[in-house]
Parts: C-alpha cells; sequence; structure tokens
C-alpha cells in the first residue's frame, strides 16, 4: 500500500573525459570503424582512468542530480547504486558513494540486474519512498565496464563504455505520481548468455583463471539480439497498458543503448515514429545501467523534454533481465 507519490526531483550524468574511437580500436583488434558502425550504431565511447572507479563515476553524476534538485547531500536518505561493475564486491558501492558524496543521513546499497538495473532500480526506490519510509532516494546507475572488458575479444571490447546516470526520487502527495507503471521481468535459462564466468563464488579467482580472461565479459551477442527485442517490446507493451497509456502519447521512447539495429526494431514494432526514439549509443557505446538515465538526462538538459511528457523507458540485459517504465515527467 502506497501512503505517498513519487516525483523526481532532478537528474544528472557524467562520462569520463578519455574518448576511445572506433579508430584506436582498429589498432587494437582485427575490426573496422565501418563494422563497428554498420553493425551497432557505435563511432565512440568514454573509457575512466585506472584511478576512478565506479563509486568516483557515480558520484559526478550523483553531484549533478542534486545540484538540479537543489538539495543537499544531508538531504538524501537512501542510495540505491544499480551496477555490475562495482568498486569491490564487498562492500557495496553504495557506500563508497555515500562517503564521496557527503550523504552521511543515507542509508546505502547496490543491487545488480546489468543492463536493466536502471529500471529495477527505479521500481525499488520509488516504492521505498511510496511506502513513507524515506523522503529522498537517490537512485544512480553507474558502470565502468571497461574494468571487465576483455581488450584482446572484438566481439565484446568494440561495444561497452563507462558512464553514470542518476535521479532524485523524492516524495510527493498521495495520488501525484511520477512513475505510472513498471513492468520488470528476468529469465534465468540463459544466464551464460552474457556473463563474467569467474570472480564470484561459483568461480573464485585464481591466476589461470586471471590468464585466461575468465573474469572478463564474454557474451552470444547473435543469441541476446534476438531475446532483447521481443522482451524489451513486450515489457513496454504491459507496461503502456498499465498506465492507460497508447504508443502515440508518447513523447520519448529512451531505449537501452546496446545496439541500434536493436533500438530500431523496439521502436518499429512499438510503432513509434523513428524522431520519437532517443538515439546516444554513437557517442557513449553500451553504458549498461547508466544508458537510460544519461539519455533522459541529455534530453532534459537539452530541453527536449517538457513539463507533463509521457516517457517510455526500457532496457535488456544479462541475467537475463528486462524492464519498461512509463513516466510522466
Ligand atoms: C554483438 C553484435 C553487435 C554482433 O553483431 P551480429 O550482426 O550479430 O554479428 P555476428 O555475431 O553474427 O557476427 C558476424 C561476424 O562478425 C564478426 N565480428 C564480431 N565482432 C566483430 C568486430 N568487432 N569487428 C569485425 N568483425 C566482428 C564475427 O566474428 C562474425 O564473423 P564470422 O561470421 O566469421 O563468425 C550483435 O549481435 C549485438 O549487438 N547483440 C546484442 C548484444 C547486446 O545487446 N549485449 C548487451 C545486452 S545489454
Amino acid at each position: 500500500m502506497s501512503s505517498y507519490g513519487v516525483t523526481i526531483a532532478g537528474i544528472g550524468s557524467y562520462v569520463p573525459e578519455r574518448v576511445l574511437t572506433n579508430a584506436e580500436l582498429e589498432t587494437m583488434v582485427e575490426t573496422t570503424d565501418e563494422w563497428i558502425r554498420t553493425r551497432t550504431g557505435i563511432e565512440e565511447r568514454h573509457i575512466a582512468r585506472p584511478d576512478e572507479p565506479c563509486s568516483a563515476i557515480a558520484c559526478e553524476a550523483a553531484k549533478r542530480a542534486l545540484a538540479a534538485a537543489n538539495l543537499k547531500p544531508e538531504e538524501i536518505d537512501l542510495i540505491l547504486v544499480a551496477t555490475f561493475t562495482g568498486d569491490k564486491t564487498l562492500p557495496n558501492t553504495g557506500c563508497y558513494l555515500q562517503h564521496r558524496l557527503g550523504a552521511v543521513n543515507a542509508a546505502s546499497f547496490s543491487m545488480e540486474a546489468a543492463c536493466s538495473g536502471f529500471i529495477y532500480g527505479l521500481e525499488v526506490g520509488a516504492n521505498m519512498v511510496r511506502s513513507g519510509g524515506y523522503r529522498r532516494v537517490l537512485v544512480v546507475g553507474a558502470e565502468k565496464i571497461s574494468s571487465v572488458v576483455d581488450w584482446t575479444d572484438r566481439n565484446t571490447c568494440v561495444l561497452f563504455g563507462d558512464g553514470a546516470g542518476a535521479v532524485v526520487l523524492q516524495r510527493a502527495p498521495l495520488g501525484q505520481d511520477c512513475l505510472l507503471a513498471v513492468k520488470l521481468g528476468a529469465d534465468g535459462r540463459y544466464t551464460e548468455l552474457l556473463q563474467t564466468p569467474a570472480g564470484g563464488s561459483l568461480q573464485p579467482l585464481t591466476a589461470e583463471l586471471v590468464a585466461q580472461r575468465a573474469n572478463c565479459i564474454k557474451m552470444e551477442g547473435r543469441e541476446i539480439f534476438k531475446l532483447a527485442v521481443n522482451a524489451m517490446c513486450d515489457a513496454s507493451r504491459t507496461a503502456l497498458e498499465q498506465a492507460g497509456v497508447t504508443a502515440d502519447q508518447i513523447r520519448w521512447v529512451i531505449p537501452h543503448q546496446a545496439n541500434l539495429r536493436i533500438i530500431s526494431s523496439v521502436g518499429k514494432y512499438l510503432g513509434v515514429p523513428e524522431e520519437k526514439v532517443y538515439v546516444n549509443i554513437n557517442r557513449f557505446g553500451n553504458t549498461s545501467a547508466a544508458s537510460i538515465p544519461l539519455a533522459l538526462d541529455e534530453l532534459v538538459r537539452s530541453g527536449q523534454v517538457q513539463s507533463g511528457d509521457l516517457l517510455l523507458l526500457t532496457a535488456f540485459g544479462g541475467g537475463l533481465t528486462w524492464g519498461a517504465a512509463v513516466v510522466r515527467w
């Protein structure tokens, strides 16, 4: 039962300074700018510094979201970081972020749903606010994927980038709610399609496993592609129906940025014209849990989202996990 509604009080994002171009990748693995652009839509991605962990990337996005919400760090009472590339397995990255930010009054944790992490985080954070336990929840999608990329594997190293996006969710009167509907899903039969095989409790790291780069991302791209389009479209249709909204009422579809061809197919199957489907994969690659808030922040800051606009967010990722959310801005 909800005691309150929830609004988005502010949004922010950040990408590390260093840009890695397709031309540079051509010198690292057997690939071409042409292949990467035509098969994925990616032209460049941002890569964090060695001394810039996930929490540092998250912190920059969080500071910008707090500034947009006109709030001080100590006014946040819960931090939730969605990531699969946290600073360490233990402790959780939320605590590193809390300390960096000076959010001394915030309970802090991280959660992992790969590329769907931000939509999962929104649902969790919004319900923490609605239940009345928390007034202001900072939800951050942040990744330093470059730290788990096998830079010798052309199948994956061209795809990913680092970055973060954050929103501040804030208590509102009951009946006033920005999150009209959320549909989440998962299918654990497909855990092997996208994984870091070693480094967890199933296969703790050994020198041999590190030499085999078994702690890095392994992916069956073609299989994921097919599943991704269906799952995002199904979740989107369900979320739209639950929200009582039709696709033509949506101002922007903001899909997870994994592959331009996946994004275009989702837009097409949902019957949403191309110009309403936001794309920035060309500049950032796949930033996993960061991609949706990064895209939304760009739209908001460039004045392309107005108060009252309806947005459809949809994502898909390792797990497999997926989700869709209808937001009234
Ligand atoms: C990874 C992906 C871009 C590959 O595109 P694709 O059109 O499916 O390509 P395929 O896997 O069929 O590979 C085609 C060929 O290109 C080759 N190839 C793969 N990466 C390459 C690269 N960077 N440069 C050049 N050639 C490459 C493959 O080795 C394969 O060669 P082969 O036919 O000789 O075996 C695409 O499948 C994809 O984006 N999948 C979804 C991945 C995803 O979203 N992951 C994250 C989930 S959030």
